[in-house]
């Protein structure tokens, strides 16, 4: 059984419990990560503590951890599950108040909730088009709220419409802008390739900065062969588009070659996710 870390404690997973007055229960008030790792080895553990920092700060959740203590949280869920295939998830919530009130509390009175899990993510894909997974999607405008930059728990825009690709039999949802302009997945970045040309959208409100996308976009610039933009991307691209890639720390990069029920190029993964996903297989453990 999984291990967890709670509030300073190692425990069988599903031991753990948490105040039903808990912030992040109540209201979705906290901020989390999910870092992969295989064999022991983890992917972007840096810019993944960083964001994490960056999304504590931004609502205002004071936290004393250094990186050396996160990293050996990490360390020891790994170990504890054996090493593999796991993604990390952790947890940092504004922690349990006494009473249900918007405001937040004061932080002598309220202790930050950290809770921390591994669990089992696909194998390390392998960069041959025979062998990945092709993703097929929905598409359905945004509804998320104006600051899909913060990473928070509060997730039920995305899973609502993580359930509409869902229900219709697709791997994911791609979600676009009242102008018709692409945003994200509900759960990963999005891309489109156009005569050999890497397009993905700009970091704004909009998107979560992926710390597999800043991998990627890093990866792809420093080898220099395959062209980056990072500019607004219509739908109207998008269903002409020659390639479309989504991007998140449990897949890598996911082919797409279904949307809404038409294929994607010749509805098969291509060359540049191939040439792609071979360049971030070898650069990925440096970042
Ligand atoms: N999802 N955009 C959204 C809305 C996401 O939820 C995620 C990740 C990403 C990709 O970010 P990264 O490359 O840092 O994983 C983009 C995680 C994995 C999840 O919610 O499980």
């Amino acid at each position: 059984m999984s291990t967890a870390y709670l509030n300073g404690e190692y425990l069988p997973l599903a031991e753990a419990r948490i105040s039903p007055m808990d912030r992040g229960f109540l209201f979705g008030d906290g901020i989390y990560e999910v870092i992969p790792s295989y064999a022991g080895r983890m992917v972007g553990f840096a810019p993944h503590i960083q964001r994490m920092k960056n999304g504590l700060e931004a609502i205002g959740i004071a936290h004393n951890w250094t990186d050396e203590q996160w990293r050996e949280l990490y360390n020891r869920l790994i170990a504890s599950d054996g090493g593999g295939n796991l993604g990390i998830y952790l947890h940092v919530s504004r922690g349990a108040d006494s009473k249900r009130f918007h405001a937040y509390p004061d932080p002598e009175a309220v202790a930050p909730t950290v809770f921390a899990f591994a669990f089992e993510i696909p194998p390390e894909p392998q960069a041959d088009r025979t062998k990945v997974k092709p993703y097929k999607v929905s598409t359905d405008e945004d509804l998320r709220w104006q600051r899909c930059h913060i990473k928070s728990t509060a997730l039920l825009g995305n899973v609502m419409h993580f359930q509409q690709g869902h229900a219709a039999g697709n791997n994911e949802t791609i979600l676009y802008n009242s102008r018709g302009e692409l945003t994200e997945g509900s759960a990963c970045n999005a891309y489109i390739v156009k005569d050999g040309k890497v397009i993905t959208p700009p970091l704004d409100h909009q998107i979560l900065p992926g710390i597999t996308r800043q991998i990627l976009l890093a990866v792809l610039r420093k080898d220099g062969s395959i062209p980056v933009e990072e500019r607004v991307v219509s739908m109207n691209e998008v269903h002409h588009a020659d390639e479309v890639w989504l991007t998140s720390s449990s897949k890598e990069i996911a082919p797409v070659i279904e949307i809404d029920g038409r294929p994607v190029g010749d509805g098969k993964a291509g060359p540049i996710w191939e040439a792609a996903q071979r360049l971030f297989s070898a650069e990925k453990y440096s970042y």
